[in-house]
């Protein structure tokens, strides 16, 4: 049969994060459980990810999630005895919480004699939407998050042309620089959408980066030094505050459309599907503004808008799962498969 079931773990960053998703033999797939501990808390108070306090509290907490993502799966009728793998994120992330997951993941598999898939973070959340949606291959992915900030043509499993990415910050942490510098909390993105709510977008003029360059690269530090120049010499007034916000993340939503306008033209030169799909994954497709205008973007240039749900956007094990899942099936049906591939890659 084709039916695989496998067994994900995702703690490269301030979440850890387990899954048992299966997928069936007619292709349908199901996530049988998806548990995350977030670390937000514990952070917050630095305002940042501390990548120390990170790797203990996944420790701490990984084997109850790992108990807890089984359970919920038994009760679905799927038991440890019906895995087929175990994948585990193998990077890019901070270490110390990737060796964490990765350690963990490796003795599970030694003691259950199941094959170990190690994943790239991004290729986890390349393929997230494929959790819920029947998206077809090729299709455009923007990838707005706290950590990465990517313009992908995903092309098949393992097959992705990078055509964008930052050259300094992502999206979502020029969200969150820029609130920590407006007094806002941690993490910044949700609290600057809710300021800018009643504020008015028009009011500061900000840079609009790389203007001219014909790629589709990023670049949000001259806006973040913008803000904080306007901050400290203009925001007085609850109201300034609100309007900074809202002409900020008009800023960063512009940047956002123009760099995906231009990968849409590179994307439909090289492909000819008729109506491809444009999926927006990564905390930072919560926005609203931003939704809206990527949604207008793709239905001007004939693509289909797919934003998978907030639970699969944001960082988690499903999505893990799934993209092991992938390779392990693609792999499972090679010739020398031998049964316990691990996969580096970061
Ligand atoms: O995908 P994610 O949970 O974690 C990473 O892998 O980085 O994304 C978190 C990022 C943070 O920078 C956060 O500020 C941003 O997504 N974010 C938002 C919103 N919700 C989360 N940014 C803008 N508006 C939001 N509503
Ligand atoms: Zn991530």
């Amino acid at each position: 049969a084709n039916s695989l079931c496998v067994l994900g773990i995702e703690s490269s960053c301030d979440e850890t994060a387990v899954s048992v998703v299966r997928r069936a033999d007619d292709g349908t797939v199901e996530v049988l459980s998806s548990v995350i501990h977030s670390q937000v808390v514990q952070h917050a108070a630095y305002g940042g990810v501390v990548p120390e306090i990170a790797a203990r509290s996944h420790v701490e907490t990984i084997d109850d999630l790992a108990r807890l993502a089984l359970q919920q799966a038994a009760d679905k009728g799927v038991t440890a005895d019906d895995l087929d793998a175990v994948a585990a994120t193998a990077g890019p992330g901070l270490i110390g919480g990737v060796m964490v997951g990765l350690s963990f993941a490796k003795g599970f598999a030694l003691s259950r004699s199941l094959p170990l898939i190690g994943v790239n973070h991004l290729e986890g959340h390349a393929l997230s939407v494929r959790l819920t949606h029947d998206v077809k291959f090729p299709f455009l992915l923007l990838l707005v998050s706290g950590g990465h900030c990517q313009l992908l043509s995903v092309k098949g499993v393992g097959d992705y042309e990078r055509l964008g990415t930052t050259i300094d910050d992502a999206a979502g942490e020029a969200f969150d620089k820029i609130a920590k510098t407006l007094g806002l909390g941690y993490p910044g993105g949700p609290a600057l959408e809710r300021e800018a709510k009643t504020g008015d977008a028009t009011r500061f003029a900000l840079p609009r980066a790389l203007l001219g360059r014909k790629d589709c690269d990023f670049s949000f530090s001259g806006l973040k030094t913008a803000a904080a120049k306007i901050a400290m010499e203009q925001v007085k007034t609850p109201q300034d505050r609100a309007d900074l916000c809202a002409s900020v993340q008009a800023a960063i939503a512009r940047q956002l459309v123009e760099r995906s306008a231009r990968a849409m033209v590179d994307f439909k030169e090289a492909n000819t599907v008729e109506k491809p799909a444009f999926v927006v994954a990564g905390g930072v497709a919560a926005n609203q503004t931003v939704r809206r205008e990527l949604t207008a973007l793709a239905d001007k240039h004939g693509f289909e808008f797919v934003a998978p749900p907030l639970a699969y956007c944001t960082d988690n094990a499903a999505m893990i799962a799934l993209a092991g899942l992938e390779h392990f099936a693609e792999k499972r049906a090679a010739p020398d498969f031998d049964g316990d591939e691990f996969r580096r890659e970061s």
